[in-house]
């Protein structure tokens, strides 16, 4: 559950975000970072960043627990650190989650928390599209999942009843305490509180969630996703629930076959999924890119001046011209005539997307087509049709409104955060 925090942390955050611009600046250290502990003391050497993660609205799911989720989620705080070596790129994220989600044993309507990292596989200033690629333009994407690895057998003096473990020391139908409460209480200080039995269910609880789901995949857009056997974009990882926040570590090569990130800056997007939320797939908080600042930002002027734009329009009047001709297809803000499933919902799209994404967006609809509306549920409306093979938007082009109606949109939407 994420919402309570946030309500708190928000606030605090809100005053930190003025101080400084979201971009990552990564310590150079010569230590070996493969391996490196969530709680290692090379990270303190680190500058810490916050990156705001947002509820990503514009993939759409059956799971209506999930869309009412991320309906009414909140922006998400993650502080972020990184270190890089001569051949290594690491990542520290800390971000707040009021419950640990592990996968269920054998359900599958439980969810564990997850994140995922990703980088365009191309660096230029021309980027992949922010949910996952677009064609022609993939992204790569590291994804952890919590305690999603291959069940164990329960104990043979153990059994499963109504989500209590019930072990046969205790005598007949006598509880030992609940399963969930065994996931969260893997600390050794806290084994003496157990029998043998339960210290044994506990060891396979351990190895279970130690055994965590971790994936590569390359992507060219959402539903996209082609997941990459282990030794080509190979990272290492680990997660770690403390005093309701995940600490959580990425490591991977500056350079390998997939991408190449020895570079003066390296474009960055995190996401972070809340199992207890019904996270999963794109029901998730996303940040936008984010630059890594590994050399001479100077190096790299065109990219950062795509990341760092900064808008000239008038959000008041942008609002307006919105209203009267966005207002019709997309939901955003307090405007939500719209019927659902016609155009993505715009809510958060400022928090994702560049100014440059949402310029193109009004003028090009069809250089990038976002596809993932629910073909299933809501056949009627789809958000693109297919011609020749290539997706075309069915959202018309605005490119006959003045430049200023342009740009007065693009900050009125960028102000959307
Ligand atoms: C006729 C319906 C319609 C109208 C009117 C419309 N759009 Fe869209 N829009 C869509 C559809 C459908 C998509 C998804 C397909 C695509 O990517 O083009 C979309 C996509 C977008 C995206 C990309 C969303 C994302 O998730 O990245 C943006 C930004 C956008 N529209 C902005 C606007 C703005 C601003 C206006 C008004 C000037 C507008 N749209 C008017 C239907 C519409």
């Amino acid at each position: 559950m994420m919402r309570k925090t946030l309500l708190t942390t928000g606030l605090i955050f809100a005053a930190l975000s003025l101080a400084h611009a979201e971009s990552i600046a990564p310590k150079k250290v010569s230590e070996q970072l493969v391996g490196i502990a969530v709680d290692a003391p090379l990270w303190d050497k680190a500058q810490a960043s916050e990156v705001t993660l947002y509820p990503q609205l514009t993939t759409v799911s059956l799971d209506l627990d999930g869309q009412k989720a991320m309906q009414e989620g909140e922006p998400l705080p993650m502080t972020v650190r990184a270190l890089v070596s001569d051949t290594h790129l690491a990542l520290h994220m800390s971000w707040p989650d009021e419950t640990l989600s592990v996968a269920g044993m054998d359900e599958t309507n439980r969810y564990g928390d997850a994140f995922a990292v990703q980088f365009p596989q191309r660096i230029s200033a021309d980027l992949p599209y922010i949910g996952m690629g677009h064609a022609g333009n993939p992204a790569i994407i590291h994804l952890k999942r919590y305690g999603q690895g291959v069940a164990q057998p329960m104990p043979s003096n153990c059994r499963e009843e109504e989500g209590a473990l019930i072990c046969s020391r205790y005598g007949a139908g006598q509880k030992a305490g609940s399963v969930e409460s065994v996931a969260l209480t893997l600390d050794a200080p806290n084994l003496n509180l157990y029998n043998e039995e339960l210290a044994a269910y506990q060891k396979l609880q351990r190895a279970r969630v130690d055994a965590d789901y971790q994936r590569t995949f390359v992507a060219e857009g959402f539903g996209t996703t082609t997941e990459l056997r282990k030794q080509n974009g190979a990272f290492y990882s680990s997660m770690r629930y403390e005093d309701g926040h995940w600490n959580a570590v990425l490591v991977r090569s500056l350079k390998d076959d997939l991408v190449n990130l020895d570079r003066a800056v390296v474009p960055v997007a995190l996401a972070a999924w809340d199992g207890d939320q019904a996270g999963r797939d794109g029901i998730k908080w996303l940040s936008g890119w984010t630059p890594v600042v590994l050399g001479e930002a100077s190096r790299e002027a065109k990219l950062m001046a795509i990341l760092n734009e900064e808008p000239t329009g008038d959000i008041e009047r942008g609002e307006a011209t919105a209203v009267a001709n966005c207002a019709s297809c997309h939901r955003f803000g307090e405007h939500r005539m719209a019927m659902e499933m016609m155009a993505p919902d715009l809510s958060w799209i400022g928090g994702q997307a560049t100014l440059e994404y949402i310029r193109e967006s009004i003028l090009e609809p069809h250089a990038v087509v976002v596809t993932g509306y629910n073909q299933h549920a809501h056949r009627a409306t789809p958000w693109y049709n297919e011609v020749e093979g290539q997706l075309r938007s069915t959202m018309p082009a605005f490119d006959f409104l003045p430049e200023s109606d342009i740009e007065d949109m693009v900050a009125y939407f960028h102000s959307l955060k």
